[in-house]
C-alpha cells in the first residue's frame, strides 16, 4: 500500500475514533461536550455503560466469569487485605428465593447469573483463629474494618462489571440484598463476618429490549479544580433536573423530577425492617468476636 493510502486510512481512523468519542461523551452528558484529543476502547465500554435489566436466555461462559472474576482481583486493595467474596448463582430456583423483596425486579429471575458480593472479615478472622493472635484484641468500634472492606469490594465489583461489558454483557446491581441479611446467610451458608453489600444480575442484553445510556450530573457539579466550590450547583441540578426528564420520556420511564427523587430515596434509605440486621452486621464487621 503506498504512503499516502496508509496515510488516508488513519486519517480516517483518527477521525472514527473522534467521532466515537464525542458521541460517548455527548450521550453520557446530553450536552454537545468538547472533542477529546485522545480515547480508546477502554473508554468507550466505561462510558457506553448501561444497567441492563432484560436479558436473552443465554448462559454466562464459564471462562467469561473466570475473567470477570481476575479482574475484580486485580483492583486495587487496601494493604492488599482482599476484604470481599462473591457467591455466584446460576440455579434457577436458588435465583427465584433470591427475589427477597424485591419480587418485582424480574431481571434477578431473568438473568443467568446472579452474583452476590460481600464485605468479608471472615477469612482474616479463621487466620486468627489459626494463629490464635489478636483476633480478641480488635476494638469493635473501629470502623475502619468496615470501611475497608465496603471500598474492596466495590472497587473489586466495579471491575468485574466492566470486564463484562467488555465481553458484551450486561449487568444490573442490586441494592435490596443489604436488607436481607438473615435470607441471604441461609441461602447462601455465608458464616459470620461475611456481609452482602449488593447483588449483580449478569447476562447478555436482549436486543429487543435495549436501555439507553442515563445522562449523569455535569463534570462542574463533581469535579472541583484546587479546592471545593459549589456556587454553580444549584443552577447545575436544575439543568440536569431537565435533562433526565428529557431522557425518562424518551424511554418511557416514569417521569420523576431526579432532586426530589433523590432526597426522597435517600431519606426513606433503609426504613424496611431488615435495617436493625444490616446495622448490627455492618457493626460486626471486624474481626472482634
Ligand atoms: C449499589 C447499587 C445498588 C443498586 N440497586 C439496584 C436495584 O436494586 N435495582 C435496580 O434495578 N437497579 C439498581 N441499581 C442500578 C442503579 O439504579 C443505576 O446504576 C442508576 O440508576 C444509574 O443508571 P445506569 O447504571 O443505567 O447508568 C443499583 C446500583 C448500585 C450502584
Amino acid at each position: 500500500m503506498s504512503t499516502s493510502a496508509v496515510n488516508i486510512r488513519s486519517a480516517i481512523a483518527a477521525t472514527n475514533t473522534q467521532v466515537e468519542a464525542r458521541a460517548a461523551l455527548d450521550e453520557r452528558y446530553r450536552v454537545p461536550c468538547t472533542e477529546p484529543e485522545q480515547w480508546n476502547p477502554t473508554l468507550s465500554v466505561l462510558l457506553g455503560h448501561r444497567s441492563v435489566r432484560a436479558f436473552l436466555p443465554r448462559s454466562v461462559e464459564p471462562w467469561a466469569l473466570q475473567a470477570a472474576i481476575a479482574a475484580a482481583q486485580s483492583a486495587s486493595s487496601s494493604l492488599n487485605l482482599q476484604l470481599w467474596s462473591v457467591v455466584a448463582v446460576e440455579d434457577p430456583a436458588r435465583k427465584a428465593r433470591l427475589c427477597l423483596g424485591v419480587a418485582d425486579q424480574r431481571w434477578i429471575r431473568e438473568a443467568p447469573l446472579y452474583l452476590i458480593w460481600s464485605a468479608d472479615l471472615s477469612r482474616h478472622r479463621r487466620v486468627a483463629e489459626r494463629i490464635s493472635a489478636h483476633g480478641d484484641n480488635l476494638d469493635p468500634d473501629n470502623l475502619d474494618p468496615l470501611a475497608t472492606a465496603l471500598v474492596d469490594v466495590s472497587l473489586a465489583a466495579q471491575n468485574a462489571a466492566v470486564a463484562f461489558e467488555s465481553l458484551g454483557l450486561g449487568l444490573c446491581y442490586i441494592g435490596a440484598v443489604r436488607l436481607y441479611q438473615q435470607e441471604l446467610r441461609d441461602e447462601l451458608a455465608l458464616p459470620s463476618h461475611v456481609v452482602p453489600i449488593f447483588g449483580m444480575c449478569v447476562g447478555y442484553p436482549d436486543p429487543d429490549r435495549p436501555t439507553g445510556v442515563k445522562p449523569r450530573l455535569p463534570q462542574d457539579a463533581v469535579l472541583h479544580k484546587e479546592r471545593y466550590d459549589a456556587a454553580a450547583d444549584a443552577a447545575l441540578i436544575e439543568s440536569y433536573d431537565a435533562r433526565m426528564a428529557d431522557f425518562q420520556g424518551k424511554q418511557r420511564l416514569k417521569q420523576v423530577v431526579w432532586s426530589d427523587y433523590s432526597l426522597r430515596r435517600l431519606f426513606n434509605l433503609h426504613t424496611r425492617d431488615g435495617r436493625e440486621a444490616y446495622n448490627a452486621a455492618l457493626r460486626n464487621l471486624s474481626l472482634a468476636r
